[in-house]
């Protein structure tokens, strides 16, 4: 019981990855709280975790929601020792899209929630923390690599993996320790947010095509990842990637018309991931199927 008498926060620990942090957590002994906007996933998580944790339901891009989360935690608990920003996934009605499709509103909610609600969470939590406190900022491996398709949520990712970095040096004199974890495909609800359910199971094989290992990371391993992470004798850093993975990268790392580069292997005929939209390059007459051919993928 490693985390006995301890406090964390968990936004979005109501479903996915957020979850699987909650349960691990609370199976060393933590207490707190998770947030999410939909009060009956709420409900049924805390089912789960109780009875050291409750639900407080909220939206991450209200300044308003998010102080509210963190007093009646204080008030309920006391001071905050791990506070874990997850919340996020994708933007509903907002389809993860290539530039030419993508409109102002797409791009500043996409913003808003994957950076802007991250960078605040931290903000409105910082009277209630502990001296010493662990904050964890969900991350993904999709900030270090180019993805079709995937450039707003990937340079939001970036921009949250950057305020770790920062954020640990503003809050050095508190002891505060500020990581960020950045995992590869982790199999959670999120797949069935972005296509229809019977697409989802095509979708996540699509994923696995490109994981050497042939499957993808577990919430309940990311719970394990974020133990590691907050223990107090890690320090700060950034963690980067459960899983490695295959990306078709030639339609993103130079136009057609442009000599192959002798560093990018070609490993195999491989496919966009299904659900994908937007490569811009040479595979963009079929950009909209599920199985855009992409001929080339880079090796790493
Ligand atoms: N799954 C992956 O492969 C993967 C890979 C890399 C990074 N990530 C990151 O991991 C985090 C969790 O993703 P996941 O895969 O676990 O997705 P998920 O299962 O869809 O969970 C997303 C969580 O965020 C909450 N949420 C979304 N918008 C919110 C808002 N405006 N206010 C409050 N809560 C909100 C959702 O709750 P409500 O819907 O109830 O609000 C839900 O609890 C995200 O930051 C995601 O970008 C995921």
């Amino acid at each position: 019981m490693k985390l006995h008498g301890k406090v964390a926060v968990v936004t979005g620990g109501n479903s996915g990855i957020g979850f699987g942090i909650a349960e691990a957590f609370k199976n060393e002994g933590a207490t707190g709280t998770i947030t999410g906007r939909n009060q009956e996933t709420l409900d049924r998580a805390v089912q789960e975790l109780r009875p050291g944790f409750i639900g407080i339901r909220g939206d991450v891009t209200s300044g308003a929601d998010l102080e509210h989360l963190f007093q009646a935690t204080f008030e309920r608990f006391g001071s905050i020792d791990t506070l874990v920003v997850n919340a996020g996934g994708i933007v509903e009605g907002s389809p993860m899209a290539a530039i030419v499709d993508v409109t102002e509103e797409h791009y500043d909610r996409y913003m808003d929630l994957k950076l802007k609600s991250s960078y605040f969470t931290v903000q409105k939590a910082l009277p209630f923390l502990s001296e010493g406190a662990s904050i964890i900022l969900i991350g993904s491996s999709a900030a270090h690599r180019a993805a079709p398709g995937m450039t707003i949520y990937a340079a939001a990712k970036a921009a949250v993996i950057s305020l770790a970095k920062g954020l640990s040096l503003d809050l050095l004199d508190r002891k505060i320790r500020v990581n960020t974890l950045s995992p590869g495909s982790i199999d959670t609800p999120v797949f069935g947010k972005i296509v229809p359910q019977q697409q989802v199971e095509q979708v996540k094989q699509g994923w696995k095509d490109l994981i050497p290992l042939g499957r993808m990371g577990l919430p309940a391993e990311m719970g394990k990842t974020a133990g590691f992470a907050r223990a107090r004798r890690r320090g700060s850093a950034a963690y980067p990637l459960v899983l490695p993975r295959r990306y078709p990268q030639r339609c993103l790392a130079y136009p057609p018309s442009a000599p192959p580069n002798p560093k990018v292997q070609p490993v195999s005929q491989g496919t966009l991931p299904p659900g994908y939209a937007g490569c811009p390059g040479s595979c963009r007459k079929g950009r909209t199927s599920a199985s855009t051919p992409c001929g080339f993928s880079s090796n790493r």
